[in-house]
């Protein structure tokens, strides 16, 4: 976790720093920290809070100097408080650092600086860091940090600054991204592309082991041995607004606006246009590969693993592959039974959450083809993978993921489709009925999202109950897991989901008068058995939402209110029906007053394990 960022160049270094951390306060956001070189020494201001506490110290302070560092913070060693947040300095002060992720044998290297007469000053394994370079130092800061990097172990993205070398800024990477900013006669450096969009377009993507010496005018990437590196520029072609909140209150309204783009953008191309086939031009698969695949085994984590239960319906019921799905903490520790013949599919909206990379590595390691689904090119479990499907979402900001899934889902009924074609699963016309309903998606969720009255009025009136049940079966069921995880995440209303037809075998016991229930019943093959499910609830006196599609008069009959989402194929209705939950859960999140964005407790990228 944490977001980091550098300047150097001929402008305030402070400026850039605080508005470069603002871009990645998603990254984490507990404690924030700059440090500028004024010319004779660095100075360093952190502070434990949301970043604007730090904004504020720095406006008054106002910090002269053409070379710094930044960092936001999320915690993992050590609880946020002034002292851990970064940037962490050495004994002397002649050394500061800014780290990302986890220095896995930190307590040892502690030891042995202590024993040696360092003195620490935070319970972080990012100070060790400071303290290793200052040790190494025998005037050349680059051969100082190669030593460090050959002593640590972990991930890490990590950046140095240093009173004897004030020209230059050292960084590398091992597991957690970091990006450099290519300027005129300035350079930058930061954990992610929103942080330098506005300044530059230009970048280098520093992969796994490189270091880069970065000066204004240059930027020297080697290995950790020292041996150049030839990298290619990445130019980004995001537009910088799109980074931005555009005239939305919060970013997660407006990721929820950006579905029907989203959807768009993400099946641009790949429909074939008189609907007969997906087209993956990114995919390299033969009828005999497909043929070869015994089980597919889907792994993610979050709102991610989430769409994985939605690919498993997609993949088994309409390419008849057996599917397992599994949090990816939990994958690499139950000796998963994955060979050659298996495919391992990663979900990530950022392709950069640890467990899901570490998965990724454990299933390549265990002899599986693997495929990530991300939404981030060029980013850790992109580079790792395989084979590359990137859904084409744009920046996620807001913590609780909602367009980065309904793309997840077309991305995974995508590659269903794709597979069943090969293997003749389905009939010719099935194929391009779903094809068809794939393209009527975008304006579908654009009538969704026109009429919202409904849902604003019942997360109102309900915004303020103790707890919440959604009740779904097959398909309807894993969006309704969804649904609970976003009006928990958001509103910290205690929300549950349960398979509709097993709420009798234990969680019938929780339902009493008045409370709410929402039952998602756009599954036909199930819908007689998921009425007899709401009539159960309904007779235990709960308030029941049910949510159905356009031209179910039935539903109304047995449910207090009703929404109804735009007539669909059945594997093409979790992606819409979603987006009413997704609305419910933040407009009872704004009812609370809850910060929507920033959730207590909560990241938008989670790089440690
Ligand atoms: C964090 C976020 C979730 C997200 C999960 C997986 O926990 O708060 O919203 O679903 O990580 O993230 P990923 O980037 O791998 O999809």
């Amino acid at each position: 976790m944490c977001g980091i960022v550098g300047y150097i160049g001929p402008k305030q270094a402070a400026q850039f720093l605080i508005e470069g951390l603002k871009k990645l306060e998603y990254r984490g956001y507990d404690s924030a920290g700059i440090a500028v070189y004024d010319g004779s020494k660095i100075n360093v201001e952190k502070s434990v809070g949301r970043l604007n506490v730090l904004e504020k110290k720095v406006e008054q302070i106002a910090p002269k100097g053409h070379v710094g560092i930044g960092h936001t913070r999320w915690a993992t060693h050590g609880r946020p408080s002034d002292a851990n947040s970064h940037p962490h300095t050495d004994c002397s002060g002649n050394f500061v650092v800014v780290h990302n992720g986890i220095i896995e044998n930190y307590l040892h290297l502690k030891e042995k600086l202590i024993a040696k007469g360092h003195v620490f000053t935070s319970e972080t394994d990012t100070e060790v860091l400071a303290h290793l370079v200052e040790e190494h130092y025998q005037g050349d800061f680059e051969a100082a940090v190669k030593k460090v990097l050959a002593d640590v172990e972990g991930s890490y993205a990590m950046v140095f600054l240093s009173n004897y070398e004030p020209d230059k800024i050292i960084c590398s990477k091992q597991d957690n991204p970091l990006v450099i900013g290519l300027g005129d006669g300035e350079n930058f450096v930061a954990s992610d592309i929103p942080a330098i969009i506005n300044r530059t377009r230009k970048t280098y993507i520093l992969s796994d082991g490189e270091m880069a010496i970065v000066t204004k005018d240059s930027v020297w990437v080697m290995n950790r041995q020292g041996v150049p590196v030839s990298k290619k520029v990445f130019e980004v072609h995001w537009d910088a607004e799109a980074a931005e909140k555009g005239g939305y209150e919060h970013f997660m309204i407006k990721e929820i606006y950006e579905q029907p783009k989203a959807i768009r953008e993400t099946t641009a191309g790949r429909l074939a246009k008189d609907d007969s086939s997906i087209i993956f031009d990114e995919l390299k698969w033969t009828k005999d590969d497909v043929a070869a695949i015994r089980k597919i085994t889907i792994v993610a984590c979050g709102t991610a693993y989430h769409a994985g239960i939605v690919g498993k319906y997609y993949l088994e019921q309409l390419a008849r592959i057996p599917v397992e799905v599994d949090v990816a903490s939990e994958f690499r520790y139950r000796s998963p039974l994955v060979d050659d013949k298996t495919l391992a599919i990663v979900i990530s909206q950022s392709g950069e959450t640890l467990d899901t990379l570490a998965a990724l590595k454990e299933a390549k390691k265990l002899g599986a083809r693997t495929l990530a689904i991300t939404n981030v090119v060029g980013s850790s479990i992109a580079r790792e993978a395989d084979q590359v499907i990137y859904t084409q979402a744009g920046p996620e900001i807001a913590v609780a993921s909602t367009k980065a899934y309904t793309t997840q889902l077309i991305g995974l009924l995508m590659v269903a489709l794709y597979f069943a074609a090969f293997k003749g699963t389905l009939p010719e016309e099935r194929i391009q009925a779903i094809i068809r309903g794939l393209k009527q998606l975008p304006s579908q969720a654009h009538e969704i999202l026109e009429d919202v009255e409904a849902i604003k009025t019942f997360a109102k009136e309900y915004g303020f109950n103790e707890d919440v049940f959604f009740i779904g079966r097959s398909l309807d069921y894993a969006v309704a897991l969804e649904g609970s995880l976003k009006l928990k995440e958001i509103s910290y209303i205690h929300a549950e989901a349960y398979a509709a037809g097993e709420l009798k075998h234990g969680t019938l016991a929780l339902i009493i008068e008045g409370v709410p229930v929402i039952a998602l019943a756009t599954q036909r093959d199930v819908y007689e058995k998921t009425l007899s499910n709401i009539k159960e609830v309904k007779a235990r006196d709960a308030v029941v939402i049910g949510i159905g599609m356009q031209g179910d008069e039935e539903i109304k009959k047995y449910v207090d209110h009703t929404i109804l989402i735009p007539v669909t194929d059945k594997y093409l209705a979790p992606i819409l029906a979603v987006i009413p939950l997704q609305l419910l859960a933040y407009y009872a999140a704004v009812t609370r007053g809850a910060d929507v964005d920033k959730p207590r407790n909560l990241a938008k990228s989670v790089t440690v394990e």
